[in-house]
């Protein structure tokens, strides 16, 4: 039986967050057996908010290196550069003439972008989820591993493959997202209401993969908890809930045995063994990242092979999108 399609993709904007890592690549990391994967790097998506030009090239290969640390295998996986596939962007137009104003301005994430960014409100912006749509549709993939943030703009994308596959019959595969309830949204460490984002200005708000351990140290002991006082799970205390999904995202151990482990011991002690558990966890990767900087060869032999892998495919989707639209053959 041939094996079902995962694609996924990771905006290039500076280095990633455990957030990222959490909620999305350590999942992308595991399906790798089983499934014929495809990891794209979306420099695309990221010019629609202001980029320096060489700072998007340099975080773009970043990234790319990242993804191979953190266990992303070439020899089993298509990892390669959005732009480089340009599949991605031909069929956004064509799923951009079946989708609605409505359904775009109802997506929260430009809603708060669109905040955020009022002297840049541009198309782009407003279009990005069609983007995304035509990232995964032309794939035909089946499942989508990502965190909570992307669940809205999943539904978009099943829903232009239902309606293109209803208006001009049975095309694409109407994908699934694949979100894992450990660890989808971990959250921002000085403000628990809000997700753990790289664009937040509070750097001690969220950890990067690439930080020293001293660095994780400092922003774990500093991360906002409650005047409780007691190690508990619970929605009451939302800092010290998203400490102990990060507890458990590092060690596999159950929350219940955790939260018992520490409850008479005081959330100091909890902290400083949860830098250790982070600490340890990312070192491996941050070793490696380290190793393969030095190899830019390397790097480029990986994301060349992997854009070749996945224009194949892509060419032969859009092709049969262009058939069905009613495009005269090249
Ligand atoms: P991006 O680059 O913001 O994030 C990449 C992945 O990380 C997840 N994530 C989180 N998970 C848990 N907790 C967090 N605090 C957290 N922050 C980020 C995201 O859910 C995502 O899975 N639009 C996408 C990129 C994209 C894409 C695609 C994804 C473009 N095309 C096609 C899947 C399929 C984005 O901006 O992700």
């Amino acid at each position: 039986m041939e094996k079902k399609i995962v694609f996924s993709g990771v905006q290039p904007s500076g280095v990633l967050t455990m957030g990222n890592y959490i909620g999305a690549i350590r999942n992308w990391v595991e399906l790798q057996d089983e499934y014929n994967c495809f990891y794209c790097v979306v420099d695309q998506h990221a010019i629609t908010v202001p980029q320096i030009p060489k700072d998007l090239r340099k975080n773009t290969l970043d990234v790319l290196a990242l993804l191979l640390a953190a266990g992303i295998d070439p020899k089993k996986s298509a990892l390669f550069i959005q732009s480089h596939v340009a599949a991605h962007s031909e069929l956004s137009w064509v799923l951009n003439t079946i989708t609605y104003m409505g359904q775009l301005n109802r997506m929260t994430q430009f809603k708060e972008k669109s905040r955020r960014s009022e002297e840049n409100l541009n198309a782009g912006l407003f279009t990005y989820p069609v983007l995304m749509a035509a990232d995964i549709l032309i794939y035909n993939a089946d499942l989508v591993p990502v965190g909570e943030d992307q669940k809205q703009h999943m539904e978009l994308a099943r829903d232009l493959a239902e309606r293109f596959n209803n208006r001009y019959s049975d095309t694409f595969t109407v994908p699934d997202p694949l979100i894992k309830k450990a660890g989808a949204r971990i959250m921002s460490l000085q403000d628990p209401t809000s997700k753990m984002s790289k664009s937040d200005k509070d750097t001690n708000a969220y950890i990067l993969l690439l930080d020293k351990p001293d660095d994780i140290r400092r922003k774990i002991k500093r991360a906002v908890t409650d005047s409780i006082g007691v190690i508990a799970y619970n929605d009451e205390q939302a800092g010290l809930k998203n400490l102990l999904n990060i507890y458990n995202a590092f060690t596999n151990e159950p929350i219940d045995e955790i939260v018992s482990r520490y409850e008479n011991l005081g959330y100091g002690k909890f902290k400083e063994d949860l830098a250790e558990v982070i600490v340890e966890g990312l070192s491996p990767i941050r070793e490696k990242y380290d190793y393969l900087m030095k190899n830019k060869d390397y790097l480029e032999e990986v994301y060349r092979e992997g854009a070749k892998k996945a224009e194949y495919q892509a060419e032969k989707m859009l092709r049969k999108v262009y058939r069905k639209v009613g495009f005269v053959q090249r």
